[in-house]
C-alpha cells in the first residue's frame, strides 16, 4: 500500500487530522490497534475550545456537536460553601462547548466512513521506519498477516502510550514530567446535571468537579489516593463525599443515581520536544499530556493538529516545507501554555499530602484574589476558551 500520510491513531487526533486532509485533497490511512467499539467505549472530557470547534466546522464535522453542544459562557469555582462564576463571555467575548469526547470520535468515525477514507483496525506490531529519510514507511500486522505502507509523512497520533513518541532518538528527546500525589475518581451518571454549569471546587477534603455530557447525563469527579480503587466506592459513599466537597446549596439540589460508569484517572504533565523527527509528527497525547483540570487534553491535541494540517496543506498545494518545518516551534509554544494553565488549576483547586497551614492559606487568598480580582478572573477565562492559535 502507499499514501501520502500514515496516520498511526485513530482517537481524536488520528480521525480529526485524517478528515482534515481529505478536505484538501491529500490522502493518508489510519492505523488503529483497537477495535472501534473499543475506542468509542473510553470516557473523556468534553469541554472544547473555539479552536477545536472551528476545525470541526472546517472538517465538515459539525452538524450533530453543533445541534447537541452546550453552550457554556461561564464556569462556577467554590471554595467550601462560597461559590463565584467566571464570565467568559463578559471577559473575552468568547466561550466553550460542552460535548463528550466519545461523541466527537463517533462523529470523526463516521465522517472518514462516509468519505470512504481508510481507517484499519486491530493492528499490531505497528513500526514507523526510515523516519529520517525522504520515504518512510509503517509496517504492522492486521490478520496475521504483516503489511507495509509506504508513505510521505508519519502522524504519530498514538496516545501516551503509543510506540511514535520513542522513535525520537534519546540523545535528540527530551521528556518534561510533572506527576501529581492524587486521581480522579469519576462516575458517569444518567441524572440531570447540578448547575447549568460546571463546578470546580477546593474543599477542605479535596478536590471535587460537577460536570455534565447532557440534561439527563452528568459526570462528576472527587479527588482520591493514588492507592485508591474504584471498587473501594460504593455509589452511596460516593455521593455523599461529593456533597461534602461542594456547596450546601449545590449538595442539597443534587440528585443522585446509580453510576453507570466508575473509574480512577492519574493526574500529570508530560511534554516531549521536539515533537518531529524527519518525517514523524506527534500530535496530542502522543507528545504531551495535561491534568485534566484545565479541559486541556482533546484541546491540545487540536491546536497540534491544526499547524500540522496547515504545513502538510502548504507543502502539498505549493511545494512550501516552512509550516513542516515549523510545527514543533509552533506547537509546543502553545502546549506549554497549556500546561501551565492546568498546572496552575490544578494546585489552585487540590488538597496536596505535603501541605502546610501556610500553603493551604496561599491557595485561599489565592482564591479570594481570583474571587474578587477582574484581572486574574480573565486571565482564567482567557485560557480556559483557548489562547490563540
Ligand atoms: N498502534 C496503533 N494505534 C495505537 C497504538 C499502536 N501501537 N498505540 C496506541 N494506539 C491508539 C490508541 O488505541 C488510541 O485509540 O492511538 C489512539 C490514541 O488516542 P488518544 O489516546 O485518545 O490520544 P489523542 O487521539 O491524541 O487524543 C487526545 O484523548 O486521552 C484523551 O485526554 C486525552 O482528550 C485527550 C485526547
Ligand atoms: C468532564 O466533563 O469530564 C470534564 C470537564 C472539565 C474538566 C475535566 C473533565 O476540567
Amino acid at each position: 500500500m502507499r499514501t501520502q500520510v500514515c496516520i498511526i491513531g485513530g482517537g481524536p487526533s488520528g480521525l480529526l487530522l485524517s478528515q482534515l486532509l481529505h478536505t484538501a485533497g491529500i490522502e493518508g490511512i489510519v492505523l488503529e490497534r483497537q477495535t472501534r467499539d473499543y475506542v468509542l467505549g473510553r470516557i473523556r472530557a468534553g469541554v472544547l475550545e473555539t479552536g477545536f470547534v472551528d476545525l470541526m466546522r472546517r472538517a465538515g464535522v459539525s452538524e450533530r456537536m453543533d445541534r447537541e453542544g452546550f453552550v457554556h459562557d461561564g464556569t462556577l469555582i467554590a471554595a467550601g460553601d462560597e461559590q463565584f462564576r467566571i464570565d467568559f463571555s463578559a471577559l473575552t467575548g468568547s466561550h466553550v462547548l460542552v460535548y463528550g469526547q466519545t461523541e466527537v470520535t463517533r462523529d470523526l468515525y463516521q465522517a472518514r466512513d462516509k468519505a470512504g477514507g481508510t481507517v484499519l483496525h486491530e493492528c499490531s506490531a505497528v513500526k514507523p521506519h526510515d523516519l529520517d529519510t525522504d520515504a518512510p514507511y509503517v509496517t504492522f500486522i492486521q490478520d496475521g498477516t504483516v503489511q507495509r505502507i509506504d508513505c510521505d509523512f508519519v502522524a504519530g497520533c498514538d496516545g501516551f502510550h503509543g510506540p511514535c513518541r520513542q522513535e525520537i532518538p534519546l540523545d535528540v528527546r527530551r521528556e518534561y514530567e510533572k506527576v501529581y500525589p492524587f486521581g480522579w475518581l469519576g462516575i458517569l451518571s444518567e441524572t440531570p446535571p447540578v448547575d447549568q454549569e460546571l463546578i470546580y471546587s477546593n474543599s477542605d477534603r479535596g478536590f471535587a468537579l460537577c460536570s455534565m455530557r447532557n440534561a439527563n447525563l452528568s459526570r462528576y469527579y472527587i479527588q482520591c489516593s493514588l492507592s485508591d480503587a474504584p471498587e473501594n466506592w460504593t455509589d452511596d459513599a460516593f455521593w455523599a463525599e461529593l456533597k461534602t466537597r461542594i456547596p450546601t446549596e449545590a449538595a442539597e439540589r443534587l440528585v443522585i443515581g446509580p453510576s453507570i460508569e466508575k473509574s480512577i484517572a492519574p493526574l500529570r504533565s508530560f511534554v516531549t520536544e521536539p515533537m518531529r523527527w524527519g518525517r514523524l509528527f506527534l500530535c496530542g497525547d502522543a507528545a504531551h499530556i495535561v491534568p485534566p483540570t484545565g479541559a486541556k487534553g482533546l484541546n491540545t491535541a487540536a491546536s497540534d493538529i491544526h499547524y500540522l494540517f496547515e504545513g502538510l496543506s502548504a507543502f502539498y498545494a505549493d511545494n512550501e516545507d516552512e509550516g513542516i518545518e515549523k510545527y514543533s516551534e509552533k506547537a509546543l509554544a502553545r502546549i506549554w501554555k497549556a500546561e501551565r494553565f492546568s498546572w496552575w488549576m490544578t494546585n489552585l483547586l487540590h488538597r496536596f499530602p505535603d501541605q502546610s497551614e501556610f500553603d493551604i492559606k496561599m491557595q485561599k487568598a489565592d482564591l479570594a484574589f481570583l474571587r474578587d480580582n477582574a484581572a486574574a478572573q480573565q486571565v482564567l477565562a482567557e485560557n480556559y476558551v483557548g489562547l490563540p492559535y
